[in-house]
């Protein structure tokens, strides 16, 4: 029997990487950026459904510029809301199974209490909208599906905040983080696990939610940031974190002040559980420091 076949999009991002990285020995998975598969071409998509021929599809294409989307809506709309429904369709006419990516970002951040996939969405930007109109499409595709919201995405040699304090830490030596903003982190490792793991539990069907274990502050993740970087040799000298109130940070999209995710059906669904949040915030660091041959 020939092994399955898998399809990964938005395969240079974060995820798609990891999704690659990660990948089943039980199967063969093709992975396809921007630049060889751009989602919002009905023709591309078809093209590489047609060259591949999967069973399963994960789509970790997305639009994340979450500011630059208040001033373009139709782009992240494209990316987010109407890709992932041209991409149900063609997974439901052809018996294919979806795993597809969504976000915290779909909640407003006012609840009491890790938000349960049943809670109502309620974005507060265009970014959030437009993976809440994702969601919406592939739940209504008819498509064998699952849909993973997760939160503070991160991974070696991506785009992200770890990265990011990182470099402003080593550039100036000094770094502001808002402080009030509670969440959980993410590595994009262990998301592409559990994308695989749904991605072949066929019956499992609906929102599922996945982050790395623990609610902390941005500012929380940057002190830890700091603290492993420098044990690690990834900085030379400590630098200062500044804790600050989001309301001294501005940014054009309103961002939740409280996004933890409610992970135990997932869990309990996969038989898994979640990983505490600075474990995987170590590997990846240390995978960093491999990349940067510090090693
Ligand atoms: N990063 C986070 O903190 C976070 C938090 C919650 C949820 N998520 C969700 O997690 C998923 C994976 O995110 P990530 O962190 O891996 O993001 P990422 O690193 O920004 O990767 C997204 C990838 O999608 C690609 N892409 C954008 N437009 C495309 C198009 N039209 N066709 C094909 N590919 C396209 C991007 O390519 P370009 O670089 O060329 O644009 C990029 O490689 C997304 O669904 C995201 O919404 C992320």
């Amino acid at each position: 029997m020939s092994a399955q076949r898998a399809l990964v999009l938005g395969a240079a991002g974060q995820l798609g990487r990891a999704c690659i990285d990660c990948a089943p020995d039980t199967l063969v998975a093709q992975g396809f950026s921007r630049a060889t598969c751009d989602v919002t071409d009905d023709s591309a998509l078809l093209r590489v459904m047609d060259e591949v021929d999967p069973q399963v599809v994960i789509n970790a294409a997305a639009y994340t510029a979450v500011d630059a989307a208040e001033d373009d809506p139709e782009s992240a709309d494209a990316v987010n809301a109407n890709a992932p429904a041209m991409l149900g369709a063609l997974c439901a006419q052809r018996g294919l199974r979806l795993v597809h990516i969504s976000t915290d970002f779909v909640f407003d951040g006012r609840a009491p209490r890790p938000y349960v996939p049943g809670a109502n969405p309620a974005p507060l930007g265009v970014y959030g909208v437009s993976k809440w109109r994702g969601e919406e499409a592939v739940l209504a595709s008819g498509a064998s599906h699952a849909v993973v919201r997760t939160s503070w995405v991160y991974g070696p040699g991506g785009s992200n905040f770890v990265l990011t304090v990182l470099r402003l830490m080593r550039e100036q030596g000094t770094v502001r983080v808002v402080n009030d903003q509670i969440g959980s982190p993410t590595s994009a490792r262990g998301l592409a696990e559990i994308c695989w793991l749904l991605a072949l539990h066929g019956d499992a069907s609906g929102v599922f939610h996945w982050s790395d274990a623990g609610a902390i502050s941005w500012y929380d993740f940057a002190c830890a940031i700091h603290d492993e970087a420098l044990a690690l040799g990834l900085l030379s000298s400590p630098a200062t974190i500044e804790p600050i109130p989001t309301d001294a940070f501005p940014t054009k999209a309103q961002r939740p002040a409280y996004s933890v995710l409610d992970c135990s059906d997932t869990c309990s669904t996969l038989g898994m559980a979640q990983r505490p949040w600075r474990d995987a915030l170590c590997d990846m660091l240390r995978s960093q420091q491999q990349l940067e041959g510090k090693v």
